[in-house]
């Protein structure tokens, strides 16, 4: 299934009128009693309204916690549908019906089915990135920073079928290279443009620079296995998730970095350190889905209750219980994950 792709609209928001809906939000998720979170790629000044930001399972995690209510989720739609997963009972909130993922769009819950019955007894692991109908078909849920940990968790003597991002996909059958794993095509339109001609230019350019890169990029795969046969120095490169990159940022000492993910995430990594700069690996990385959350939208979102997510039960309690075997492995517990 193809997502029809939304056209960004840039913000003709002033300073000051910015800074007067921030504080209509507020005040209206004050009087709603509701919390406000926001993914790494979101607007910057979605972020600053935000009462937490952070990567997707962080951020639903964050919602399952929290003693609010109402969750207004600024991220795109398979997220939310994570928030209702790990917070039953609570409403949650799309500010725009349009925030889909192109990645998580690649496959349906039929889809899974068909490829479950094409190999008995595979043991199938998805990433977050897919729809509460398809974290109800398996076995496994992970993250791009616990991937390993689940496939370690799983008997030897399994294959495995991992969906549905491919680029993620081939960085793990290239780190497991005795496992038995089958692959699904799906890409990411926004990581894909993030290839490894574009990065070794920005590499070229800024020598000093440490890489924090997504294992999602179309330039992951490649950059593994260049430094897996020695001929990439893997000292101040490193494949990491949102959050990592975000640690990482703070704890390494270099102070330039060029970031292969979505651009949205320099936002959150200049507040944090302000001192260091930051370089996009391709400056077009925008994902579309993301930035249909502007902060007019927010604030209808609030004020007329809308987009309210759900998930029926019995499809939640499936999703939640591949979702709970990977905590339950004791790799999905950890914020940066
Ligand atoms: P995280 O799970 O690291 O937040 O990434 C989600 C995503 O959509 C990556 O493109
Ligand atoms: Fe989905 Fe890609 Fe956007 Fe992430 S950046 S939400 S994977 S379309």
């Amino acid at each position: 299934m193809t997502l029809p792709l939304p056209v960004i609209q840039p913000s003709t928001l002033s300073a000051d009128e910015i800074a007067q809906l921030q504080r209509e939000i507020r005040e209206l998720a004050a009087r709603r009693g509701a919390v406000i979170i926001a993914h790494n790629y979101q607007r910057p000044e979605v972020q600053d309204v935000a009462h937490f930001v952070g990567d997707s399972l962080g951020l639903s995690r964050q919602a399952a916690k929290t003693d609010a209510d109402v969750i207004v989720f600024c991220g795109v739609h398979f997220m939310a549908e994570t928030a209702v997963i790990l917070a039953p009972g609570k409403r949650v909130l799309l500010p725009d019906l349009e925030a889909g993922c192109s990645l998580a769009a690649t496959i349906t819950a039929e889809d899974v089915r068909r490829w479950r019955a094409e190999f008995p007894g595979y043991i199938a692991v998805g990433y977050v990135n897919t729809t509460a109908d398809v974290k109800a078909e398996l076995d496994y849920c992970c993250t791009s920073g616990n991937v390993l940990d689940v496939i370690d968790a799983i008997p030897a003597d399994r294959g495995i079928l991992f969906l549905p991002d491919f680029f993620l996909g081939s960085h793990v059958r290239r780190m497991r290279p005795d496992r038995r794993i089958e692959v699904w095509m799906g890409e990411c339109h926004v990581h894909k443009g993030i290839n490894p001609e574009r990065l070794e230019a920005q590499r070229r350019a800024h020598p000093d620079a440490e890489v924090l890169v997504h294992p999602e990029c179309g330039c992951a795969g490649q950059l593994v296995y260049s430094m897996g046969i020695g001929d990439i120095d893997p000292e101040g490169l490193h494949i990491a998730s949102t959050e990592r990159m975000i640690q990482l940022v703070a704890e390494r000492p270099a102070s330039e970095f060029i970031v292969a993910t979505e651009t949205g995430i320099m936002h959150r990594m200049a507040q944090l350190a302000p001192e260091k700069h930051f370089l996009p690996a391709d400056p077009e990385a925008v994902c579309a889905y993301m930035k249909t959350i502007t902060l007019p939208r927010v604030k209808e979102s609030l004020e007329l209750d809308r987009y309210h997510i759900t998930v029926p039960k019995d499809v939640a309690a499936r999703a939640r219980a591949a979702v709970d075997r990977m905590v339950a492995l004791g790799a999905g517990g950890k914020p940066g994950d």
